[in-house]
């Protein structure tokens, strides 16, 4: 029987538990997109509460695919510095480390570059559509550098690993998805349809070597979930060693579920990539986590190999704990405050924790 404390193999590396912080954008960094204090103390107090890997948030790898002005980057070496500081604060407590590298596509911040997609399409942006532009080959490879050079400064700065963005509308989930209505070889098939990814994913391995990890965070329902589970096995193939499913363009309240069951549907879909990857590559779900007991639901019951925690873990940097060890937590409210705030609006649960977590935020 799986619990939370068991270590697991993701690809060449052992990661100590079963507990995984998600990546959250904070909006906090300058143009420069350089890391400062403020997110070495972020990330350092949730390794310290005992998570076995924390993905930093989306980290741009060009200025002009930003989601936000104020989004960290890893475009250019001055950005390497603050990077190798919250590895250094958060190696010492055992966790392994990775970040989430990230091209917008259709969630690009218009302030920062154009929308850009495998097919020009009307794109509804606030209360706007916008043209997105579509992409040329070149400008197709050159992006797939830009994610191999990241990974290589992510490497320098010292991280295990790196996760590429795969789902919530951003330019990888955009090629999977039925946006892409391309005739050439980045569209139509799954396999054409995966080969930004792969094409990625396989110059990081060649960059950066067997022992580092590669993971996408994928969708699991784009445009069906029969279809991304054909989009992640070529992931797979290209040498993705872990995959973290959430939910991408399409809709998913279709998508059946049973209600009575204690996670809810984007959960549900790293369930089924589960079923499908078990014994391959180690699958992680997420959403809507916010008990131990769902947590020990899913493990216990070999449905899923980690569970990664965003919300819970903004609430109380110390939820993992409460997973880990009985220790008590405060819940999130799931009032959603903390999502695209800037920390402007500060998270209630957060402030009830107080002191250290509240100071360190
Ligand atoms: C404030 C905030 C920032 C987020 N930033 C990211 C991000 O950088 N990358 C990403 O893939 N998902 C991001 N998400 C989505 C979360 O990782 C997660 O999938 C979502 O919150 C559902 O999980 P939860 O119920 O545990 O919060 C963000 C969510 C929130 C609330």
């Amino acid at each position: 029987m799986t619990t939370p404390n068991m270590p697991i193999k993701i690809g060449k590396r052992i990661c100590k538990n079963r507990i995984t912080m998600a990546p959250t954008v904070k909006f906090n960094a300058g143009e420069d997109g350089i890391v400062t204090d403020f997110f070495v103390r972020h990330y350092a107090l949730r390794a310290k509460h005992g998570c076995g890997l924390v993905c930093v948030e989306a980290t741009a790898v060009s200025p002009e695919g930003r989601l936000f002005p104020s989004q960290i980057g890893l475009w250019n070496d001055d950005q390497i510095e603050g990077h190798r500081k919250i590895v250094e604060a958060c190696h010492p407590y055992g966790v392994l480390i990775i970040p989430q590298l990230h091209y917008g596509g259709l969630g690009t911040h218009p302030d920062c570059g154009p929308l850009t997609s495998p097919t020009a399409v009307l794109w509804k942006k606030g209360d706007r559509e916008v043209m997105a532009k579509e992409l040329t080959v070149p400008e197709i490879h050159r992006i797939e550098q830009c994610f191999i050079d990241a990974a290589v400064r992510a490497k320098t700065a010292g991280y295990d690993g790196v996760q590429l963005h795969g789902c919530h509308s951003y330019l990888i989930n955009d090629f999977a998805s039925a946006v892409n209505q391309r005739t050439d070889e980045y569209g139509g098939s799954t396999e054409n349809r995966a080969r930004l990814g792969c094409e990625i994913i396989q110059g990081i391995r060649k960059a950066c070597g067997e022992d580092f990890i590669i993971s996408i965070r994928t969708s699991g329902c784009d445009p069906t979930v029969e279809e991304s589970i054909g989009i992640a096995e070529y992931y797979v193939k290209a040498g993705c060693d872990y995959l973290q499913i959430s939910n991408g363009i399409q809709d998913v309240s279709d998508l059946p579920h049973d209600e009575s069951l204690p996670y809810n549907r984007v959960a549900s879909l790293g369930v089924r990539f589960h079923e499908h990857f078990k014994g391959i590559v180690p699958v992680s779900l997420v959403n809507g986590i916010r008990t131990p007991q769902q947590v020990y639901y899913l493990l216990e019951n070999e449905m899923i190999d980690t569970v990664d925690l965003a919300c819970g873990l903004l609430a109380d940097p110390a939820f993992s704990e409460a997973i880990l060890e009985g220790k008590p937590y405060v819940k999130c409210y799931s009032c959603k405050r903390c999502a695209w705030s800037d920390h402007k609006r500060p998270c209630p649960a957060l402030k009830k924790r107080g002191n250290e977590a509240w100071e360190w935020n």
